[in-house]
Order: structure tokens, then C-alpha cells, then sequence
């Protein structure tokens, strides 16, 4: 028998798989495949104060090994979500859900904390979506807009507060190091890269917004880099996130110095992607001689 089980700041997760936010909406439209309670834990869509449409379509374009989005936070707002889809999730699913906070102002992050983190097990304060103009990515690329977000949410956040970082910076250990000063629990690491596709035969670009945030298989070894980095100098838990398809891919993130591990693009692919390597996982650390997984979190020096 080999122990999955994995702690974030005090929770314990069954198994360190979680699907990450976006890729599987409010968790209920997935109920209809499978067992949802598998899992380790859930990242619900990120939300916003105010409800939204999101962007115009064309808005995912396909790519080698992986896709561009450009959703733009589409959501019920935070007060339908905390009315609605959490207490509907939490009829079906009894392992933590993951809240996942975004918005176009400091105030609005502050806002929105306030009102979801009391329904949630967990804040993700997502500094990092690369497809909205105001707000998003724009304060997870600077020192200073990372501290004002975290600082502004952290008195407001009774809950484990984890802060999702973009990859588009040049120095993500210093913005991880920042969130750890300003007051963050723990990291999730990474969002998606920015990118873009052209149609050639129309001229146009592929997506209404022109660019969108790259996801899938082919981010993986940027996404692993960044989460070793990162573990080598900040002490907080962190959520690898980046291209994971399968349980060794969940192994390799824990020994870069992942606690636990988001499942992004391949949920759209595959939507059994979680419980297959949920199933999967023991065989493998049998073979790799790994009794629990803890043991090896961070282990590459
Ligand atoms: O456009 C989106 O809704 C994507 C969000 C994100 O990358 O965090």
C-alpha cells in the first residue's frame, strides 16, 4: 500500500491531483463522467465581482502539443458563484474546493476575496491571466503589482492564500519571493504564456483578441524549470501546473518541489485525465519504489 496523500497548509488531499481552474469549469459539468470525490481537489473557474461574458469568439485556437485561449475570465460573478455553483459543487464533491480570485483593480481582488474565500477550502489569487486588459497578468509581471494585490487581499483571506504566477516575466523566482514577503501561503506555478497564431490564407490572426495564453503537453518542461527555481528559494507549498498528462509527469513536478499538481488542457482532451492518472499513480511509485509522496517532493538537488 503506498500513501498519495499530500498536506497544502494544513489540508490533507487524498492524492495531490487537481484540476485546474478554467479546465473544468464549476466542477458539476464533470460530475456526469465520473466520481468527482477521486480527486484531490478542485480549482473552480476564476471569478470575478461582477458576471462576464468573457471575449469575443474565435477564442481557443489548436497548436502542436497544446492550445491558445483567450476566454477572458467568462463568469457567473462571485456572489452567483458563492450562491450557486459552490454550494452545488459541495452537494456532489466532499474533498476541498480551490477558489480561484481575478480582477481589474486592487480593490476588485479585495472584493472578491472577500466574498468567496469564506465558501471556499482554499484562495488562489490569480495575478496571472494573460487575456484581459486591465487587471490579470498585468500585476503578476512587477514586484510592486504582485506585493499591492497579495498585501490588499491577505486581511481579507481567512483561508490558505496561494497566489498563481504568470510565466511571462523574466525573473519568477524574484515575483514568487515577493508574494512569500507580502504574505502568501503557497504558489501555484504556472499560468499560461502568451502566444499567438495567424490564419494565412485569411491574413487574420486565429484569435478575435489576437493573442491568448498557451497551455498543453508543450509547456511542461518551462512550467517544471520554473517550479524547481522557485522551490530552491521560497519555503511556501507550491502547485505545479503546466502540460501534466500523466502520473509520471505528477511524479517528475513533486520532485522538482511540487506539493501538488494541476491538470490544465488535458481535461478538454481527455475529460477522464484526472482519474486515469489518479488510477495510475500508485503503480507507478510501486515501480519507482516511492511509499509515499512526500518523500520525494524537491528531491532534485
Ligand atoms: O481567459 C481566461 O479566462 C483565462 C484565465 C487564466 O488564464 O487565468
Amino acid at each position: 500500500m503506498v500513501d498519495t496523500s499530500v498536506n497544502l497548509c494544513g489540508i490533507t488531499l487524498q492524492n495531490p491531483v487537481i484540476p485546474a481552474s478554467g479546465t473544468f469549469g464549476f466542477g458539476l459539468e464533470m460530475a456526469e463522467f465520473y466520481d468527482l470525490n477521486v480527486l484531490g481537489a478542485i480549482a473552480i473557474k476564476g471569478t470575478t465581482v461582477a458576471p462576464r461574458l468573457g471575449n469575443p469568439s474565435p477564442r481557443i485556437a489548436e497548436c502542436t502539443q497544446g492550445l491558445l485561449n483567450s476566454i477572458g475570465l467568462q463568469n457567473p460573478g462571485a456572489e452567483q458563484v458563492v450562491k450557486e455553483e459552490i454550494p452545488n459543487l459541495r452537494m456532489h464533491f466532499r474533498q476541498p474546493i480551490i477558489g480561484n480570485i481575478c480582477g481589474f483593480s486592487v480593490d476588485d481582488y479585495r472584493e472578491c476575496c472577500r466574498i468567496v474565500a469564506p465558501n471556499v477550502d482554499l484562495v488562489e489569487l490569480n495575478i496571472s491571466c494573460p487575456n484581459v486588459h486591465n487587471g490579470g497578468m498585468a500585476f503578476g509581471t512587477t514586484e510592486r503589482g504582485a506585493a499591492e494585490v497579495v498585501t490588499a487581499v491577505r486581511d481579507v483571506c481567512d483561508r490558505p492564500l496561494f497566489v498563481k504566477l504568470s510565466p511571462n516575466v523574466t525573473d519568477i523566482v524574484s515575483i514568487a519571493k515577493t508574494c512569500e514577503n507580502a504574505g502568501a501561503d503557497g504558489l501555484t506555478l504556472i499560468n499560461t504564456l502568451l502566444g499567438m497564431r495567424i490564419d494565412i490564407r485569411r491574413r487574420v490572426p486565429v484569435l478575435a483578441q489576437k493573442m491568448g495564453g498557451f497551455s498543453g503537453p508543450a509547456v511542461f518542461p518551462v512550467a517544471l524549470r520554473m517550479v524547481y527555481q522557485v522551490h530552491k528559494v521560497c519555503s511556501l507549498p507550491i502547485i505545479g501546473c503546466g502540460g501534466v498528462q500523466s502520473a509520471e509527469d505528477v511524479i517528475e513536478m513533486m520532485m522538482a518541489g511540487a506539493t501538488a499538481v494541476q491538470v490544465g488542457s488535458e481535461n478538454l482532451r481527455n475529460p477522464y485525465a484526472c482519474p486515469d492518472i489518479i488510477k495510475h499513480l500508485p503503480e507507478r511509485m510501486k515501480q519507482l519504489k516511492i511509499n509515499n509522496l512526500n518523500q520525494i517532493i524537491g528531491i532534485i538537488e
